[in-house]
Order: structure tokens, then sequence, then C-alpha cells
């Protein structure tokens, strides 16, 4: 048996019919030129008799795209058949891929057919399909809920009439793994002339089983698996792309089997995906969410550090990712706390480096992500030598449209901790009459600045004053994602230059 396991595209197909999403022509061939440069077996870029921007879709990717086979799908019917022949007169390589029901649920209540004369229709579908090409697939819609015999006998028929591959649909996403390999086992031993067919599944995701069962069918022999881009489609989607092909990619001396795709492809493929359909995607998705190749916990930067094995089994790289990141948040460690410095350039002295990293704990855990810049507004903040004669240990504050402002402040003066409130016009003005009295200052604000030095609404703030204490004029700052923090920590800072002054 062949080791190649083709890759046959639905995100245009099956992907389309996911709920939400409609492609234009033009985006159709745009993601039909990407999935071309990822070097994709089939696209299947539509259903020309649903609709006649379907049939243009398929016409223009048949017309335009070359060196891949282009698949149009056909329910048994002649003017479907007709219509995607049609549709795919332009292709190098065309297919019809015609399908029908063979499970009794379906036949029985939604298309209201004999097993007989469903397997007479698929007959005739698939030789009226080889009027057109010689490539015909043949699906047995609903396969996993059907009795097997009769899936064997519809394929049996599919295969006298001329088709060269067939697809077994987990439709409805019903199939257990162990299930689902031993009906590709049954379809092996028991449909004649098998041995000279491409045996194709097609898994939908309803119980997240998706590419499990797609893996499951290779390892009993079939040789292609239908999927989509970000595993979009009907209802829960279908079998995710990205994800069957790192698993053949990373597993391939365990599994035995490649696939041609070009892996570094594929989160420009993705994402191109993800901005014309709309669909976001976790940021937790196996390969192609945002946090796949990304990591916080100090533990595992630490190993990251030292060796990315440690924590990766797929190298950023492969799937055309720069490479992994390491976030710092409030779980991460001193270690990526000083690369992540170094990486941007900002040294630090040794003895400021205890104090920056708590400073950045206590904002991480406030904020989540530490940014570049919320970095450097720390960094600077820790580096300007004023000794802490006073230190901030809390404060409460209490605003509103129609209450006078006040404010607790307690602050740690030479060791003891003191406590003073006061009313103010706002709640920086009450906190900055409160300190005055802890630290007996009398000042005039003569500046007061604040900026956003990073972004996002949980941005970090920068307070920046300047204070007239009567003999000098001295200037302060402070940072906080609070903006009254800020201000309150820039006054106390020009509190402690003024005490570091005299
Ligand atoms: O899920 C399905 O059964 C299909 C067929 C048309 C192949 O999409
Ligand atoms: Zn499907």
């Amino acid at each position: 048996m062949k080791n190649k396991i083709y890759i046959f595209d639905t995100t245009l197909r099956d992907g389309e019919q996911a709920p939400g999403i409609h492609l234009n022509v033009k985006e159709k061939l745009e993601i039909a030129q990407q999935l071309s440069r990822l070097n994709i077996d089939i696209i299947e870029a539509g259903f020309p008799i649903s609709s006649e921007s379907d049939f243009e879709s398929v016409q223009e990717i048949s017309r335009a795209v070359k060196g891949r086979a282009v698949a149009a799908l056909a329910r048994a019917n002649d003017r479907d058949i007709d219509s995607a022949g049609l549709a795919l007169k332009g292709a190098e390589q065309p297919i019809i891929h015609t399908f029908i029901s063979s499970s009794d649920i379906h036949l029985r209540y939604q298309f209201k057919k004999t097993r007989e004369q469903a397997l007479e229709m698929a007959g005739r579908a698939v030789k009226r399909s080889r009027q057109y090409t010689d490539m015909v697939e043949f699906s047995a819609m609903d396969a996993t809920r059907s009795d097997w015999d009769f899936l064997c006998r519809m394929f049996g028929v599919a295969i006298k009439n001329g088709a060269s591959i067939l697809n077994v649909p987990d439709t409805v996403g019903y199939a257990l793994p162990d299930e689902f390999s031993r009906l590709i086992d049954h379809i092996y031993a028991n449909v004649e002339g098998i041995e000279d067919i491409i045996l194709s599944v097609h898994c939908h995701n309803d119980l997240g089983l998706a590419v499990a069962n797609s893996l499951m069918a290779v390892q009993h022999g079939a040789r292609q698996i239908e999927c989509a881009v970000n595993g979009i489609g009907e209802r829960a989607g279908n079998a995710s792309l990205e994800e069957v092909v790192m698993i053949i990619d990373t597993r391939k001396k365990d599994l035995g089997v490649y696939t041609d795709i070009k892996t570094e492809e594929i989160v420009r493929t993705s994402s191109i995906v993800k901005s014309l359909t709309g669909y976001v995607i976790a940021p937790n998705k196996a390969i192609v969410g945002k946090n796949a190749f990304a990591h916080e916990a100090g533990i595992h930067q630490d190993g990251m550090l030292k060796d990315r094995s440690t924590y990766e089994i797929i190298r950023p790289e492969d799937i055309g990712l720069k490479e992994s990141k390491l976030i710092l948040g409030k779980h991460s460690g001193r270690h990526a706390f000083i690369k992540r410095l170094e990486e941007i350039g900002i040294k630090i002295r040794e003895e400021d480096l205890e104090k920056a990293f708590e400073r950045f704990k206590s904002l991480a855990e406030k904020k989540g992500a530490i940014n570049e810049q919320d970095l450097r507004a720390i960094v600077e903040n820790e580096m300007r030598e004023v000794e802490e004669y006073y230190l901030l240990k809390d404060y409460k504050v209490k605003s509103g449209s129609n209450i006078t402002a006040s404010s607790e402040v307690e602050i740690e003066v030479n060791g003891e901790v003191k406590t003073a409130s006061a009313e103010g016009d706002g709640p920086v003005d009450a906190s900055f009459k409160a300190i005055d009295k802890i630290t007996g200052m009398s000042t005039t604000l003569v500046d007061y600045a604040i900026e956003a030095v990073s972004e996002g609404k949980d941005a970090i703030g920068q307070v920046k004053i300047i204070v007239d204490a009567g003999s000098s004029e001295v200037m302060g700052s402070g940072i906080s994602t609070d903006i009254v923090e800020a201000s309150i920590k820039a006054y106390i800072d020009a509190a402690n230059r003024l005490k570091a002054g005299s």
C-alpha cells in the first residue's frame, strides 16, 4: 500500500456551508490560490448546482488554479452532474464528487427511496459523471450509520460504474474511532475491486472526534482525508486540515505515512480563511490558535529557554510562525523577565532587578499579559535612583457626582506606617492632601500630565507631575493601570525627591 495521504480540502464547499459564512467568487479564488501554495492535492471548489455564485467559483478556480485537482459536488442526479461537469471544464484534473445516502435513516425519512433505488441512482450517477471526467469520487452519505453490508454493496456498484475514489463520510460525527476503523477494515474485506481505489474519509466533528477518526482510518488503509482549514464546516465542522497534516508530519515515523503539504504555509492559510470567513479561532486551538506556541508558566518558560524541546513538539517555523512566544504574565518567572528585557534592549542594574521584577508581578496580577511598553515603563520607574523614604502601602478613595471626594492613604515612613484622610476636589486632589498630612509637605501642583504607555483599556497610565515646594520645583512620576494610583505614586515620588534634596 502506498504511503502518501492525499489531502482533499473542502473549505470552499463543506466549510462554506457553515452557518454565517458567505464567500464571493473573488474570496473563494483567493483561498484556492493559497491552498495551491499549501500544495494541496484536491480543492473541492463548490457545489455548482446550488447557486450561480458556486457555479462561477468552480469555473473560475478550474480555470485559474493549475497543477491541482479541482472537485465539484453533485447529488446523484443528471442536472447536478451536468452542472458540475460544465463548471469543471477548464480544470486540469477535474473530479466530479457525486453522492447519495446509504443509511436507512436518510433513505427512509429524507429521500423516500428504497435501498434498491439508491443503488440504481448511485450507479447511474457515477456512470454519467464519467462522461465528463475519468476521476469520479463517490460518497455514501451517512456511511457510518448505514448497514455495513449494504454500504459495501453500494461501493461495489460505484466501482463497477467507474468510480476511482470512494468516500466514507461520518456525516453526523457519530462514529467512535475503534468502530470507524472496523468499518474501514470491513470495506477492505468486502468490496470487490477496492484494491484499485483510493479510499477516502470525511469526518464531521459533532463529538470532537473528526481528526481522531480520520487518523484511525489512515491506520487502517484509507489514503485520502477530507478536511477543512480551521476545521470549519457544517455544524461543529469538519476534521481540521492543519491538525490532520501536523499529526501526520509530527508522528510520520510512527504512522508510516506522509502528505505533500507545505506545512510552512499553514499559518498564512489559516489566517486568510479566518479573515475571509469571519470565523474566529479559539486561542487554544491546536496548531493555529494564538496560544498554540505561547508559554506563560514560569517552569515552562524556564524549560523553553534551556531547550525548546522541553515543551514544544512542533517547531513554530514548520507551520510558518516566526517563533514561539514567552508570554510575560503573572505566572512568569525571573528568567523570562530578564530574557525579554534583554530582547528589547533594556539594561537593568542588578540591584534594581528584584524591585522591577516585583513591580512586574504585581502589575501582571492586575493586567494579565505585560507588553514591551509596559516593561519599559516599569523599568524606567525602577531605575530612577530615589531612595523610598515614603512608601505607599494602601489607599482608598470615594468619589461620585453627588459626593465630595475623599481619600485615605497609608504610607510607610521610614519603617513606620502612617494613615491620613482628606477631602478634595476629586480623588486625586483628596489623595494629595492626605499625603501632605503625612509628609508635612506644602506644595503647589505646577504641572500634571497623564499618558497611556501601553495600549488597550487596561493600558498602563504614567502620571508625571511637577510640584513647587517653595524653595524648589521637583518632578515625580508613577505608573499603574489605575490613574488615581499612578497619581498617588507620582506625588509620593516627588515627596521622596524633596526629602532626598533636603
Ligand atoms: O458530510 C457529508 O456526508 C458530506 C458529503 C456530501 C460528502 O459532506
Ligand atoms: Zn460533510
